[in-house]
């Protein structure tokens, strides 16, 4: 593997104090209540997290892809299984397709790197059958949980090594929308379903992103105790942050209405509430 580092938008300056950071990800006013080490490098940049969705034509290196994947597989893996795979998918014909299945998103298509995350069951079935064992354990939903989570953590690690090395990206959780047709498209065997795709490429520095605010901290971390007294007012000082974010980003909408665009009908699911249906047919019977 050779050096990859590309100086782009959205990394951050090394001299980008912890307090810059805190203070976009959470607004001033709550930032000013955060103390922390200052940050080394890995810290800088997963507090310099943004989405990117605009991206130069430039392509992306095998070496870069390489250590995005050597990186998702330095994550934890639970009991050390690795049930995930990834399709790294360039071509752009295929690209435009798998953009269509996944909500038509004009990114996929604009990125040159697409990677297409995978909960893979498929490859220890084979090493079952091999020894002539069934993988019956597969066959429960704490092994689909298992799966979903090892590959998330597998692609965040993947997502922050591209980031450190000048390469933006976004997570595509709509290659859900179409699971049968995604697996079709990608040739996958039973037991294997797209859980996430990756869009990956050089930002473009004209048209950048910027760090997202989150929710207070006192809404998520939780002293001893699980506290939901405190959800309302948090989510209430959330609206004044994430609502400046949006309008300077010309977006309508306030982040509850989001929510409850989202969760608050099953439309919002936008067909994903066949999920349990799909994974059915892709060989997860979810017992
Ligand atoms: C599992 C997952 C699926 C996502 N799917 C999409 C998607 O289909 N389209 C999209 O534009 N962004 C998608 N995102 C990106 C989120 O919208 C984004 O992470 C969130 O708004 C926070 O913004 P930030 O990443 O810039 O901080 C997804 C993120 C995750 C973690």
């Amino acid at each position: 593997m050779t050096a990859v580092h590309d100086t782009a938008a959205s990394t951050p300056a090394p001299t980008t104090s912890a307090a810059d950071l805190l203070a976009e990800r959470y607004g001033a006013a709550h930032a000013a209540e955060l103390s922390g080490p200052e940050p080394g490098e890995v810290l800088r940049h997963q507090l310099a997290h943004r989405s990117v969705r605009a991206f130069r034509s430039e392509p992306v290196s095998e070496d870069a892809v390489t250590a995005i994947v050597a990186a998702a597989q330095s994550a934890p893996s639970s009991s050390n299984l690795q049930t995930w795979s990834v399709v790294v998918v360039r071509d752009r014909e295929h690209k435009s397709r798998l953009a269509t299945l996944a909500g038509d998103q004009e990114f996929i298509r604009e990125a040159p790197v697409f990677l297409v995350w995978l909960v893979d069951f498929a490859r220890l079935d084979q090493l079952a059958g091999q020894h002539g064992h069934g993988l019956d354990g597969a066959d429960y939903v704490e092994s689909a949980v298992q799966g979903f989570v090892d590959v998330g953590l597998a692609a965040q690690n993947g997502s922050l090594a591209a980031e450190s090395l000048g390469l933006g990206t976004v997570f595509v959780g709509a290659i859900r929308n179409n699971p049968e047709q995604v697996a079709d498209e990608l040739g996958l065997p039973p037991r294997v379903v797209a859980a996430f795709g990756l869009a990956v490429g050089h930002p473009d520095p004209e048209r950048p992103a910027r760090i997202k605010p989150r929710l207070p901290q006192d809404a998520v971390a939780h002293p001893e105790r699980y506290r939901s007294d405190t959800q309302l007012p948090a989510i209430g000082e959330y609206e004044t942050t994430i609502g400046a974010f949006y309008e300077s980003e010309g977006l309508a909408h306030s982040w509850k209405e989001r929510v409850l665009a989202r969760l608050g009908t099953v439309a919002g699911l936008k067909g994903r509430d066949r999920a349990r249906e799909s994974l059915r047919n892709l060989g997860f019977p979810l017992r």
